[in-house]
């Protein structure tokens, strides 16, 4: 993605390896100020994907690739390195991916350096081919709805909601995005809108509870979100208030797509019962912008995510195209990661 820094316009992805150190976006500090957060052990790795330096489930598992790649270079021992990285967040599922991912190019012998710039490269491939098999969704008009950030910041570039929209912009059509702010964390309000500014996509900023309102009132056509981890049936486990808005989009009729590349589908889970819901501090919910917002008394509760039912999803936009809900077990061919030298440099 190209942001400004220090005065001057730079390429930059999410997580790269540079000098020895694990290199990211600072999340936390966007859309006012861009940061660059530098890990200098995986104990820095673990604790930013922990404090959201880093988010979004593809981001997650490339900097945990990056991060197993740095303890490579430090002669530490990657079973407790990744042992470690397991317990940041456990919804997501590329996290595991990537680790297993790692693991698997450690025991083949394979340049550790070498396996995370490929696992990075693989992942905004994917994002670009779920880029070109989604746009074809999004008309001359199409208004869209989203919910929380999907874009480049959450994954290596590009982005997996992100890259339906950037496509058809490349293609010259002209369209709208809701961006629901998406308490509490408020990925939707600080980066989708950023990103969508840099890329001159017309969009307004909702209150998370308004989008039933332009759903119900006909002025949304498409709901586009993205994923942390789909069951085998399709179910989806995407950041709270997805659900919602799901079930709203069916209730008017709106088609409602995810977008996702398939390093989220977690095949061992029949449903989405079983994914692990992550929740966070309370503290998230009490406070906006680091001031208090209820009575101190009062307690809270944050799961960061919820499980849409694959009966509410209309397609699921994969590297390899769209599919039902019911049609993604076609898909199911875990990648393995390529011998020796065979994978670019890092920067
Ligand atoms: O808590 P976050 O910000 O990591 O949650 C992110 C999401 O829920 C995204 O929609 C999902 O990871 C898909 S990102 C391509």
């Amino acid at each position: 993605m190209h942001v400004t820094l220090d005065g001057t316009v730079r390429e930059l992805r999410t997580v790269w390896l540079e000098d020895g150190m694990v290199k990211l976006i600072d999340q936390r500090y966007l859309p006012f100020d861009l940061r660059i957060y530098e890990a200098k052990n995986a104990e820095d790795v673990a604790v930013a994907i922990e404090d959201m330096v880093v988010r979004g489930a593809p981001a997650i598992g490339a900097t945990a690739a990056y991060g197993m790649a740095q303890a490579g270079l430090q002669g530490l021992d990657l079973k407790a390195v990744g042992d470690r990285f397991r317990k940041t967040r456990p919804t997501g599922q590329d996290l595991f991916v990537a680790i297993d991912y790692m693991t698997k190019a450690s025991a083949n012998g394979t340049d550790l350096v070498a396996a995370a710039d490929r696992y990075a490269q693989e992942d905004i491939d994917r994002c670009r081919n779920i880029g070109k098999r989604g746009a074809k969704l999004i008309r001359n008009g199409t208004r869209i709805l989203t919910h929380c950030n999907a874009g480049a910041l959450a994954a290596v570039d590009y982005g997996t909601v992100m890259a339906p929209m950037r496509a058809a912009k490349e293609q010259g059509r002209r369209f709208f995005v809701y961006v629901d702010e998406t308490r509490p964390r408020l990925q939707g309000a600080r980066l989708t809108s950023w990103e969508l500014l840099q890329e001159g996509i017309d969009h307004a900023i909702i209150t998370d509870g308004a989008a039933g309102h332009f759903l119900g009132r006909g002025e949304v056509d498409l709901v586009l979100v993205g994923a942390d981890r789909i069951a085998a049936n399709g179910d989806t486990a995407n950041k709270i208030g997805t659900y919602g808005k799901a079930v709203v989009a069916r209730e008017n009729d709106v088609p409602f797509y995810v977008a996702a590349p398939t390093s989220t589908i977690d095949f061992t889970l029949a449903t989405g019962a079983k994914i692990p819901i992550e929740e966070r501090s309370p503290q998230e919910v009490l406070h906006l912008d680091g001031q208090p917002i209820a009575p101190k008394e009062s307690p809270a509760r944050n799961p960061a995510f919820d499980v849409t039912p694959a009966k509410y999803i209309t397609g699921i936009i994969t590297e390899f195209g769209i599919r039902k809900p019911s049609q993604l077990g076609l898909l199911n061919k875990p990648a393995a990661p390529r011998k020796k030298g065979t994978a670019k440099k890092s920067r």
